[in-house]
């Protein structure tokens, strides 16, 4: 969502903050500005739109100045105008604010500024924190700060510029990422490391409560509170060009060609092939309680819940141990039995998915040990879960995520072989479990090589409006997967089902303009999904079918297939879904939509 880039160095500022504003774009916006400080003069400049707007506005004027901050806005309170982009000011313009998060309780600190005569100039909930600075200003930055923001009741992570403390840019955390990046003599600020990695690879990850100030050659951080308190520096792992194209034309298309190798880094190091079992380093320290419970919640929102359902396919059926998959954003609306020994495990991409957090939140504050799987080293889900694993697939820039979920699923089977291996799943039957983990890459890449003909496909598809998708047991979430990725790109009205539902209502919607993708790789459930299809055909519904490798039956019936290499059922999810992130792409290219930043959505939903 909304995007934070903050510089205090010696180089010039804006070309600064406009690269990094473009590093954070893939999180969605719809608006941006920067503010650069010149000897205590404070320069504002935005724009609704796209940052090539915000350059536009920029070319041909000289705002001189070594310390400035940027965002890009995902409008929540006004529409995504310029009066609404940030920074924001005070009456008096010595106070700007950049914003990320909501301020609940604003129109009643509004209401009170205004009868006090603060003029304001925005519907922004932003606004009202620069005019509290304005107000409660008592001749030093940080304990103004500090009085301002206790007024304030909801979430915010922030960068303030104050003309009265030129060499300085004050942050704040409460439930929004930030993070200090540190340079030689220059200091970066960022809600994201991508925003800044070209400059520096150390960084400090500010926690909820933290008040930082940083200037060119130093940072102190204390709590908002007012007592210091010291976070570790760290290194980030992963170099700049995992955040680039590197020739392909979407990061999509680049994430989705990086699923063999997602595959490899998520088992690295992770497998024990001689014992037939795994090793997830990350779960050392609450070994016991893995090993006695009999109850696992796995929360999680979007894709990452999608992966949870499979997770919840791939653990029952190796252990003794019940699995309840729960939207996050529902877990708190649950009277869940979590009784003494329950494990709840987190899944996300981002780590900072605020519907997520409130769930670990939720679950910490009713007393049982909550996990995390999540990708971005450092994010927030990840600090604040007791134990947990990390992806390792690197950063994933596309709106859609695609191998950040194969990453999760090879986990979440690890996961499965390790509880199984501590229950009843015997040496050899681990062994072959870790053999057909590794044969996968392999089999991804020889689907990736198919994606031409797929395209092919994608095209006769592309003329369609509606599409249903279908699938059973493993494959049922991958329908509702193939389905989400359809949509959230290509803005195509598209529905995923488990296939056995079909006759209790999804069925009226068949007709010869109402294609059915139908995910039918070999295995138990192979017989009944072919009865699923040929009620479709009987409706004259066109029917799209992923098959395994050899399958001529399905050739027959279906209107197109597109094949998978043989895998035993339980595995087949890891390449049904590839055919259905090509299709989904293609389809999205053929209609010309923006596959990286579909609108209206944004890469790491950190509001509620
Ligand atoms: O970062 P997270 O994994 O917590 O994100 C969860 C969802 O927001 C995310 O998977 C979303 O559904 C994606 N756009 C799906 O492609």
């Amino acid at each position: 969502m909304c995007g934070i880039v903050g510089y205090a160095g010696i180089r010039d500022v804006v070309p600064i903050l406009l690269e990094g504003l473009q590093r954070l774009e893939y999180r969605g916006y719809d608006s941006a500005g920067i503010a650069v400080q010149d000897h205590g003069a404070i320069h504002v400049v935005r724009s609704a739109g796209k940052i090539e707007r915000l350059q536009d506005k920029l070319a041909g004027v000289r705002l001189p100045g070594q310390i400035g901050i940027g965002h890009t806005r995902w409008a929540t309170h006004g529409k995504p105008t310029e009066l609404n982009a940030h920074p924001h000011s005070d009456c008096g313009g010595n106070f700007v604010v950049i914003h990320n998060g909501i301020i609940e309780n604003y129109s009643l600190i509004k209401r009170g500024l205004q009868e006090r005569g603060h003029r304001f100039k925005s519907e922004t909930d932003t606004e009202v924190i620069a005019h509290l600075l304005e107000e409660n200003w008592d001749g030093d930055l940080v304990s103004t700060v500090r009085s301002a923001v206790s007024l304030l009741a909801g979430t915010f992570g922030l960068a303030i510029l104050s003309a009265f403390a030129p060499e300085t840019i004050a942050l704040a955390r409460r439930g929004s990422p930030l993070l200090l990046g540190i340079g030689k003599n220059e200091m970066f600020a960022a809600s994201d490391v991508s925003a800044i990695r070209r400059h520096t690879n150390q960084v400090i990850y500010l926690e909820d409560e933290d008040l930082a100030i940083i200037t060119p050659s130093s940072y102190e951080i204390s709590s908002l509170q007012g007592t210091p308190v010291r976070r570790d520096q760290q290194t980030v792992e992963w170099e700049i060009a995992s955040a680039e194209k590197q020739g392909f034309s979407h990061f999509m298309l680049k994430e989705i060609f990086e699923q063999p190798e997602a595959v490899i880094n998520a088992m690295r190091g992770r497998v024990l092939d001689q014992d037939g079992t795994a090793r997830l380093g990350g779960l050392d320290t609450v070994r016991d309680q893995l090993r006695a419970t009999d109850h696992l919640i796995i929360v999680s929102c979007g894709t990452s819940y999608y992966a949870g359902l499979i997770g919840r396919y791939i653990i029952e059926s190796h252990t003794d141990i019940a699995v309840e998959v729960e939207l996050a954003s529902e877990f708190r609306y649950r009277n869940l039995n979590l009784k003494q020994g329950t494990v709840v495990l987190a899944i996300s991409q981002s780590g900072e998915t605020a519907d997520t957090l409130a769930a670990v939140r939720e679950a910490k504050r009713k007393g049982v040990a909550v996990l995390g799987l999540v990708n971005a080293v450092g994010s927030t889900i990840a600090r604040e879960t007791v134990a947990g694993i990390y992806n390792h697939a690197g950063p994933e820039i596309g709106v859609a995520s695609t191998k950040a979920f194969v990453s999760q699923l090879t986990i979440l089977y690890l996961l499965a072989l390790l509880l199984g291996r501590e229950r009843n799943l015997s040496i050899s039957e681990g062994k072959q479990f870790i053999a057909a983990l590794q044969s996968i890459p392999g089999k991804i890449s020889q689907i990736l090589a198919e994606s031409d003909a797929i395209r092919d496909i994608a095209e006769r598809y592309a003329v369609f409006e509606n599409f249903m998708f279908i699938g059973r047991k493993y494959n049922f979430p991958i329908a509702l997967e193939g389905a989400l990725k359809l949509k959230e790109i290509s803005y195509l009205h598209s529905e995923g089902y488990a296939a056995g539902e079909m006759k209790h209502g999804p069925i009226a919607l068949i007709h010869p303009q109402f294609p059915t993708v139908c995910i039918a790789p070999q295995g138990e459930s192979y017989d009944k999904i072919i009865s699923n299809l040929q009620e479709i055909k009987a409706r004259s519904g066109p029917v799209l079918a992923i098959a395994t490798h050899g399958d001529q039956e399905i050739a027959r019936l279906a209107d197109d297939v597109i094949y998978i290499p043989d895998i035993e059922e339980r595995y087949s999810p890891f390449l049904t879904v590839i055919p259905l992130q090509l299709l989904a792409y293609h389809i999205a290219n053929f209609n010309g939509r923006e596959i990286d930043e579909p609108r209206n959505l944004a890469k790491s939903v950190t509001v509620e």
